[in-house]
């Protein structure tokens, strides 16, 4: 299962890359915004940063101010994944985009018919964001579950990139219902390593070390 960092905030990028864990960066306009930098310069530093699909999100809303804004932003690296909501006209970007080899990431997925309609044509990645649907107290990792199904049914090659991860539960689940990649914050990221009985058992290792008497070992 592929980890990606969702965010823009290169020193998180940073972190997670230093932590050889992170095999991509998603971001989404609301991101980039948050850092208050310009949106090409700040995926051209997150290109620097990590080797990996970087998505980037088009903010038109017909498909040809998408395929405008695409073609600007696949110039920019050659890891750039161009983020396309899961409207008409995005989807009818992703069809072109797909037809020239560029890849793609279909976001704003909520009900399984959305994201079998992304694979049919050719999204590279389907994101459905399941934190926003357990918000309204449904089950955001049944649908996972019923886009993976879909996707071994027909032998779709779309990649399911679970997204709107709130806690380190999503990801599990995630990865039991059998998500390829799981995008998440920096503040889920970190706490992916958690447990208290590691934390316990290494400090009594270490105490018992010192009480050995030996020295460091190098
Ligand atoms: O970036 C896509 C998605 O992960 C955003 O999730 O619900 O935390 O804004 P959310």
């Amino acid at each position: 299962m592929d980890i990606f960092l969702d965010s823009a905030d290169l020193k998180e990028l940073e972190q997670v890359a230093d932590w050889g864990i992170c095999d991509g960066v998603t971001t989404n306009p609301s991101l980039i915004a948050k850092q208050g930098q310009d949106f090409k310069e700040i995926v051209g530093q997150i290109a620097q940063k990590i080797d990996g699909p970087i998505s980037a999100e088009v903010v038109s809303e017909d498909a040809t101010g998408m395929l405008k804004e695409a073609e600007v932003l696949a110039e920019l690296h050659p890891n750039i994944v161009i983020k396309l909501p899961l409207t008409p006209d995005g989807l009818k970007c992703c069809k072109i985009l797909s037809g020239r080899g560029i890849r793609t990431n279909v976001t704003l997925c909520f009900q399984p018919l959305q994201a079998l309609l992304a694979a049919k044509v050719g999204a590279t990645f389907i994101s459905p964001f399941i934190g926003r649907i357990d918000d309204l107290s449904t089950d955001g990792m049944q649908l996972i579950r019923d886009i993976r199904q879909i996707y071994t049914n027909y032998g779709f090659k779309t990649r399911i990139l679970a997204a709107s991860i709130r806690h380190p539960k999503h990801v599990l689940e995630a990865a039991l219902a059998g998500a390829d990649v799981v995008t998440a914050p920096f503040a889920v990221i970190k706490r992916l390593y958690n447990h208290p009985l590691t934390d316990q058992g290494l400090e009594k290792f270490l105490a018992d070390w010192k009480q050995s008497g030996q020295s460091s070992i190098v």
